[in-house]
């Protein structure tokens, strides 16, 4: 690659040191070798700053992550007081510490669900291998030994490590990895835009999707389940919310077969779509819960999985046959990520964050679906301060620009170039989820330059003779 693809000699010094020594993941590398990266220097509320003080306005909030916004001052005192206090403690062997216990108690009053006890893990995707790990256990302790497979929906995202990437229904995060591993069972993706049938209503079409879903578990096996995983609002997949009435379709299927539902809060939990979870918006109640991201404003690593009280027991049950839970990570409640979330959660309290996010998810929402006026826009919908666009080459029918195109890359490129981060997704979409903290005016800022960026999209496609 790099004999017929040079690196461009015109990068800067830090770009072409970067390119030199590291390895960069979901980039096109030879696009990259051109553009070289975008080096961000320091960021400020819902900005961040290259090197040379350009703003971008950061409308993915990280990776959907920096609810806070960049410099909040009150996380960044709280790392320091614990880092100074006790910077690292376990809680292997019989050991804890005050960050963990706190945060563990705050997460169980604030869970929508009842919850028996928390476990501490370091990203999205450990705590969705850990999920499906105590999913295991929890089978074994029961005597369904059987019960092992786990379903999860196409273009579903959670995570990338061996387990939790077999869950992820992303084609491209399984070629050349040899997965997924065979205890994934596929359901259907929820999303009316695309799957939808002509002149089918939401409602139909939610019950469509437990009909078949109920198929699947029969064709399967229902003793061979042991677990759903769902997003409330699908994120890495394509930033699409799910059809009226969808979980209260799906969920007594998974009921009549005593199959657990697993919760992925890790883009919705906190504030997201407007209320502290996803499941709240959408109405449903999971038995277990995957957490992190916004759980620390992503100022530090840290996730959690919430489990139910009978699942706990289950669990501990188990470990008290067996000699031990031998499952948790060196960083498992890492005590300055733990003091971080826990000054995390206590200024979504004190500041109302998740009614502010009510206060201006409309105005945030009504330009998001203005853009539908938009020439390369089919779809364009969302919930709270979350969605998306999905740019079409025919709007009647629906049609996909070619994908080897990368129009939506494209896209991603004039918007940051407009002063703009987004994110392209699979099928040319583009998706939104600005920091929570965003006011209604940086909202007209985000939509000013997210145009500008589309028409120049436009001119682009246009010129390539695509539109
Ligand atoms: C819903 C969901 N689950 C899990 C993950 C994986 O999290 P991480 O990247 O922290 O491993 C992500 C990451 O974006 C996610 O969106």
């Amino acid at each position: 690659m790099s004999a017929s693809n040079p690196v461009n000699p015109a990068l800067s010094n830090t770009q072409s040191r970067d390119m030199a020594s590291l390895l960069h993941p979901f980039t096109n590398l030879v696009t990259l070798r051109q553009t070289g990266p975008l080096v961000l220097e320091r960021g400020k509320g819902i900005f961040v700053y290259d090197g040379n003080g350009k703003d971008y306005l950061e409308a993915m909030g990280g990776l959907w992550c920096t609810a806070l916004g960049w410099g909040e001052e009150e996380l960044i005192d709280a790392a320091v007081e614990q880092m100074r206090k006790l910077p690292f403690a376990h809680v292997f062997g019989g050991k804890s510490h005050e960050p963990a216990i706190a945060l563990a108690e705050k997460l169980k009053e604030m869970s929508p669900f009842p919850v028996g006890k928390v476990f501490f893990a370091n990203s999205g995707s450990e705590a969705n291998d850990s999920q499906i790990k105590l999913m295991w256990y929890a089978s074994n302790a029961r005597g369904q030994k059987a019960r092992k497979k786990i379903i999860a929906r196409d273009r579903a995202y959670h995570g990338v490590t061996l387990a939790s990437a077999s869950l992820t229904g992303l084609d491209a995060f399984h070629k050349s990895f040899d997965l997924p591993f065979n205890f994934t069972v596929r359901a259907q993706a929820a999303h009316y835009y695309r799957f939808g049938l002509p002149g089918e209503s939401e409602q139909d079409y939610s019950a469509r999707l437990a009909a078949e879903l109920d198929q699947t578990i029969q064709r399967e096996g229902p003793d061979t389940i042991a677990a759903m995983f769902v997003e409330a609002v699908m994120g890495a997949g394509g930033a699409m919310v799910p059809p009226k009435g969808y979980f209260q379709a799906i969920t007594p299927v998974l009921d009549k077969y005593g199959i657990t539902l697993v919760d992925d809060e890790v883009i919705c939990g906190f504030g997201r779509t407007g209320n502290a979870f996803g499941c709240q918006t959408y109405n449903y109640q999971p038995d277990s819960m995957t957490i992190a991201k916004a759980l620390s404003s992503a100022y530090l690593p840290i996730s959690a999985v919430l489990l139910s009280p009978e699942l706990v027991e289950i669990i501990e049950e188990e470990a008290v046959r067996i000699g031990g839970l031998w499952h948790a990570f060196t960083y498992s409640a890492h005590p300055v990520s733990a003091a971080v979330a826990v000054k995390t959660l206590e200024i979504y309290e004190r500041r109302d964050t998740f009614g502010h996010v009510r206060k201006v998810a409309p105005h945030f929402q009504a330009r998001l679906k203005a853009l539908k006026d938009h020439p390369l826009v089919g779809d364009a919908n969302g919930v709270g301060l979350i969605g998306a666009i999905e740019m079409v080459a025919d709007k009647k029918t629906k049609r996909n620009f070619d994908a080897a195109k990368g129009l939506g890359i494209k896209c991603s490129q004039f918007c940051q170039q407009e002063g703009i981060i987004v994110r392209a997704l699979i099928n040319d979409r583009i998706a939104l989820c600005p920091p929570l903290v965003i006011r209604e005016a940086e909202i007209d800022e985000l939509f000013e330059r997210f145009t500008r960026g589309l028409d120049r999209t436009l001119d682009w496609a246009k010129a390539e003779q695509m539109v």
